[in-house]
């Protein structure tokens, strides 16, 4: 069973409809600012969680229609959720690992897309991951990728909110947040042997004001994303 089987009834209730505070204030927008034309492309979204991204990319894409969707996740209960509350007809849910081989074949996909997921899993995940996505991007494909960022976990572990690479939210729940340094995920993006942008994201008033704690590592940038063009 995969962790967020457990976990995401509740997973669900937290992010909602935007995907909680961070994303629905910022990282959403800077992600949506990445991704390129999609009219007819394929795309792959690894991790979707409650699904509620997808949508939310589509109605700012409004006009153009993907070709192939694919929205996948490892936990079976995510993916339930994603489909009950999220549904797009034309999109196919599906269980996929990054430990394992992906559902899609090479060279078929122009857009591979990734919320906050790589920070979960370890370096053999991270690793197999980033092959899969060389192996399933076409040529010219575009991949957009965030991560929670290293320096923010290094943060998190210090003042204690992280230990034993989980992280625990001011409601309770346990999320993984794997300790890793910077370079590894380097190491990762240069087996894409694309070039490739790094984007540090941080908080503003707006999510400090709601989640004063950050704001006493308001230095710390909270996500990275990585991406082609
Ligand atoms: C922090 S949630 C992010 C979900 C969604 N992308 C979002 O931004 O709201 C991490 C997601 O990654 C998925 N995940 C964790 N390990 C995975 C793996 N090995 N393969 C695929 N998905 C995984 C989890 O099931 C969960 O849905």
């Amino acid at each position: 069973m995969a962790y967020y089987d457990k976990i995401a009834a509740k997973w669900h209730k937290v992010t909602g409809y935007k995907g909680g505070s961070f994303k629905e204030l910022i990282l959403n927008e800077r992600i949506i600012s990445k991704v390129g034309i999609i009219a007819s492309k394929s795309i792959l979204e690894i991790g979707i969680g409650n699904g509620y991204f997808m949508p939310m990319l589509l109605r700012r894409k409004s006009g153009q229609v993907p070709g192939t969707i694919f929205l996948t996740d490892v936990s079976k209960k995510n993916l339930e959720i994603a489909r009950k509350n999220f549904k797009l007809r034309n999109a196919i849910y599906q269980r996929l690992d990054l430990y394992d081989k992906f559902i899609v074949s090479d060279s078929s996909m122009d857009l591979v897309l990734s919320t906050m997921v790589f920070n979960e899993v370890s370096d053999v995940g991270l690793e197999n991951g980033f092959k899969e996505i060389k192996r399933v991007l076409k040529n010219g494909g575009q991949f957009v990728v965030s991560v929670l960022h290293p320096e923010f976990i290094q943060k998190q572990m210090e003042r204690g909110v992280v230990k034993d690479n989980m992280m625990t939210s001011k409601d309770g729940m346990k999320i993984p947040s794997v300790e890793r340094k910077l370079d590894a995920y380097l190491r990762c993006l240069e087996l894409l042997e694309l070039e490739f942008e790094l984007e540090a994201v941080f908080g503003n008033k707006k999510l400090f004001n709601m989640k004063p704690k950050l704001k006493e590592i308001a230095e710390t940038p909270i996500a990275m994303i990585y991406y082609s063009k």
